[in-house]
């Protein structure tokens, strides 16, 4: 047992589970304190610097059947739609316009020969249409190494794979038991786009039915020992149109929730004072200035949604997700406004890639 006091507990080089645990259960004093040191640590490895990362959720068809996810196959309840090369391309040309630097391709999980030709026609376009300057994240999933080596090739440099759970048993309560949804694969596929080379990003949902805060010390520690470059991590929120809705009697109450996901990215800046942290969507659908906190909690990447107005209502992982009825432009500017408001500085024009990339490679 350790006879640290907490101050000395955050001043640590390493940290155990244990350790970690502590700091995800701190009071509200010493949330403060683990606040502050993860500001402290941000600032001397990451800067003020924000990064932008333009959000065009390309589709909601999905091949995966996630008991937590509102866009799962067997969910009739949503409308499916899929953008059409234009719509993707205006967005990914407003998102050069306005200098955002990169944008992220998200969509539902899809391996058909047609969808992988279909992302990779669009990765050249993107680069023509932005000089090359456009940098490309990708979201879409579990592919074969040949797909990843394929769109690595046509210019992604980034890819966002959550694991969603680092422990296994807690992985398989929230997914079907198939080879589609293995526990085992997903990490194998976590260890291709390293193999391949792209900036690798994880993550986990914080908050889960039956999820302890030991499991999460545990996720922590596996980002840090897999050597992730980026992370995008937040509370889970129930959807009605899943199986996992069954067990919201079990859940913290979203308050919790959200400040547990805060926590989270404190920890995860201290323990990894170089990495990308994203400042995610499931904080700002809990509470407003959700991601505002987040960045000033050690997170240095947002993502402003610019899919198509008429469909972002439609892309619903969960329930209560920001809709946006203003225009982006004028959201962009109050966006930025709100990050200076809290003494941070976006940056525009620039990939952002992650400082531990660089010194991983
Ligand atoms: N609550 C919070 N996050 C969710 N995701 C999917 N469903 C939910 C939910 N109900 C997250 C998953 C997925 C990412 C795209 O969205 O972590 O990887």
């Amino acid at each position: 047992m350790s006879h640290l006091s907490f101050e000395q507990l955050l001043q640590q080089e390493k940290f155990s589970r244990d350790d970690l645990a502590k700091m995800l259960t701190a009071d509200e004093e010493n949330t403060l304190k683990l606040l502050a040191r993860a500001e402290e640590v941000r600032l001397t490895n990451v800067s003020r610097n924000v990064y932008l990362r333009g959000l065009i959720e390309i589709s909601n068809i999905c091949s995966k059947d996630c008991y937590y996810c509102g866009i799962r196959k067997s969910n009739k309840n949503t409308y499916r739609y899929e953008l059409s090369s234009d719509e993707i391309l205006s967005a990914a040309e407003f998102a050069y316009k306005n200098r955002f630097g990169s944008i992220v391709l998200q969509g539902g999980e899809i391996t058909s020969s047609r969808y992988t030709e279909w992302i990779s026609t669009l990765l050249k376009e993107i680069k023509n249409l932005s000089n090359g300057e456009l940098g490309i994240t990708l979201s879409l999933g579990e592919q074969s190494k040949e797909t990843y080596e394929e769109w690595f090739r046509l210019g992604a440099h980034r890819y966002l794979l959550r694991i969603e759970s680092s422990d296994s048993c807690l992985y398989s309560s929230i997914h079907p038991h198939n080879n589609l949804h293995s526990y085992r694969n997903r990490l194998h596929s976590l260890g291709l786009l390293k193999e391949v080379g792209y900036q690798v990003g994880t993550g986990v949902m914080i908050g889960l039915p039956g999820q302890t805060v030991d499991q999460l010390a545990g996720d922590l520690l596996f980002i840090k020992s897999h050597d992730i470059d980026m992370v995008g991590m937040g509370p889970y929120i129930e959807h009605k149109d899943t199986p996992l809705y069954s067990r919201r009697d079990e859940l913290a109450p979203i308050e919790e929730r959200y400040l547990l996901g805060l926590k989270m990215v404190a920890c995860l800046r201290i323990l990894m004072s170089d990495i990308n942290i994203a400042a995610v969507t499931a904080l700002q659908a809990i509470k407003p200035e959700g991601r505002e906190m987040a960045i000033k909690a050690g997170a240095n990447v947002i993502m402003p949604n610019i899919t198509p107005g008429i469909w972002r209502n439609v892309y619903k992982l969960y329930e209560n997700k920001p809709t946006i009825s203003q225009n982006d432009e004028e959201n962009l500017a109050q966006l930025i406004s709100r990050i200076t408001a809290v003494g941070y500085n976006v940056q525009l024009d620039s990939w952002g890639d992650s400082l531990h990339f660089k010194g991983r490679k």
